[in-house]
């Protein structure tokens, strides 16, 4: 299949997606406060082979020679985020201006290569100072990453076009509060619904902050985790199982943000676990954004399950389909029909794919990784993008997860995602196959 980058806008955005804890490594470095995954990651049994993010891909040096290999890559755009205790070593009041600096220097890197920032405040990094206080349970929270949100754009809003508050609230909410497989590890359904309300109103009372201290035509917006639900069967039961989950997946993540509150019959469900929620906090939440930023990795199978916790929904593995080294099955078309959903029911201004990747057991022949899976899976993936163009929906851009191999939170390094391979004994860089690849597509302009 041939692939031409013509047959995108020409003022699409191309980039590719990384996360501070991820990369950065120099975790205790110059000042930097300790944050939830530094506590999590040093706890014994949390990760696999006891891996932690302290040196990562020591990015925090070697930051300069990953800029030259994006703009080698011919990438126009590229999203990272700030860890919150490097600038606010305890989350708030005092600065770490070593902290604040780094990210100065990055970004008018990233603009003197004609890279522009797409920069998320908040992938997951709380300080650890706060979660001492209760973390995203307590309101207190909401409030502190407003005034992080204000520290940084006072800082950096004159150079950022794009900001993005949260990523994944799925997750900080879902897998690190409730199945306590995430920072900060705990297993509580009212506490991860709770945190998910103060993430939330942590957005609100951000995105004016950051509209009043960035440059005229800045955008904002949010990143969210979504995942298309499938029925197992034309059964009305497994049809009502579908409704269920995608309740807890995907409605009650985008209902609140678009001025819709948490949806009725997913809060029903909860019962007695619903968060507690305050006059106004609607209406702070539904703060008018200018993008949605989509993360798309797979499709989810359920089907109805009597006595299956409260929603009743198992899902369901199908066999024989192709699945990455996670597990996650490989199915592009899915992208397609989640756009087309949200297009329709929250008419989101615009839309960036802002992560969409995989993991494979990488190969190495005659000293090269041939990922040819990786490769395929980006241009399958592409190709659906083309899809959604031509349905007229207002996509503006697609990040690959990632730049480079980095640390994959419980996973450690075991699960590899990036289009560069790193040696995280040597810290030696090496473009892979599907890499050269999305070069050729960028530059060159046509792949098969
Ligand atoms: C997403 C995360 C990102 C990375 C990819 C594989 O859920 O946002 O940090 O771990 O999955």
């Amino acid at each position: 299949m041939t692939l031409s980058r013509e047959q995108f806008p020409a003022d699409f955005r191309w980039g590719s997606a990384t996360s501070s804890y991820q990369i950065e490594g120099a975790a205790f470095t110059d000042g930097k406060g300790k944050s939830i995954w530094d506590t999590f990651s040093h706890t014994p049994g949390n990760i696999k082979n006891a891996e932690t993010g302290d040196v990562a891909c020591d990015h925090y040096h070697l930051w300069e020679q990953d800029l030259d290999l994006m703009q080698d890559l011919g990438l126009n755009s590229y999203r990272f985020s700030i860890s919150w205790p490097r600038v606010l070593p305890e989350g708030q009041g005092r600065i770490n201006s070593k902290g604040l600096d780094f990210y100065d220097r990055l970004i008018d890197g990233l603009l003197q290569r004609n890279i522009d920032p797409f920069v998320t405040l908040y992938h997951w990094d709380l300080p650890q100072a706060l979660q001492d206080q209760g973390g995203w349970v307590n309101r207190d929270t909401a409030h502190h990453f407003a005034e992080y949100a204000d520290v940084v754009s006072q800082k950096l809003g004159d150079r950022v076009s794009h900001w993005i508050t949260h990523n994944e609230p799925f997750c900080t909410s879902m897998l690190g509060h409730l199945f306590g497989v995430h920072a900060p590890g705990l297993r509580d359904q009212k506490f991860a619904l709770q945190a998910l309300h103060h993430v939330y109103l942590s957005h609100g009372l951000a995105v004016p902050l950051l509209r009043k201290n960035s440059k005229p035509d800045a955008q904002v917006g949010i990143t969210l985790s979504l995942h298309p639900v499938y029925p197992f069967s034309d059964s009305p039961e497994d049809l009502a199982a579908v409704r269920r989950h995608d309740g807890f997946r995907n409605r009650w993540f985008l209902d609140p943000l678009y001025g819709k509150g948490y949806p009725w019959d997913t809060w029903a469900l909860y019962g007695d676990q619903v968060p507690d929620v305050q006059e106004g906090d609607l209406q702070t939440i539904a703060a008018k954004m200018d993008f949605l930023g989509v993360n798309y990795y797979y499709r989810e199978v359920v089907k109805h399950q009597t006595g299956a916790g409260v929603f009743e929904v198992e899902e369901v593995h199908l066999p024989d389909v192709k699945r990455t080294h996670f597990g996650w099955e490989v199915f592009p078309e899915g992208l397609t029909t989640l756009l087309e959903r949200v297009h329709a029911e929250y008419r989101p201004e615009k839309l960036y794919i802002t992560e969409n990747g995989s993991t494979f057991q990488d190969e190495w022949v005659n000293g090269k990784v041939l990922d040819t899976d990786r490769q395929q899976f980006f241009a399958a993936h592409l190709q659906e993008c083309l899809q959604v163009l031509q349905k007229g929906l207002p996509l503006k851009g697609y990040f690959a997860w990632s730049l480079l191999d980095n640390f994959e939170w419980a996973e450690g390094f075991d699960k590899r995602f990036g289009m560069v391979h790193v040696d995280f004994e040597t810290q030696k860089r090496t473009l892979k196959h599907s890499g050269e690849w999305f070069m050729d597509f960028l530059r060159v302009g046509v792949v098969h």
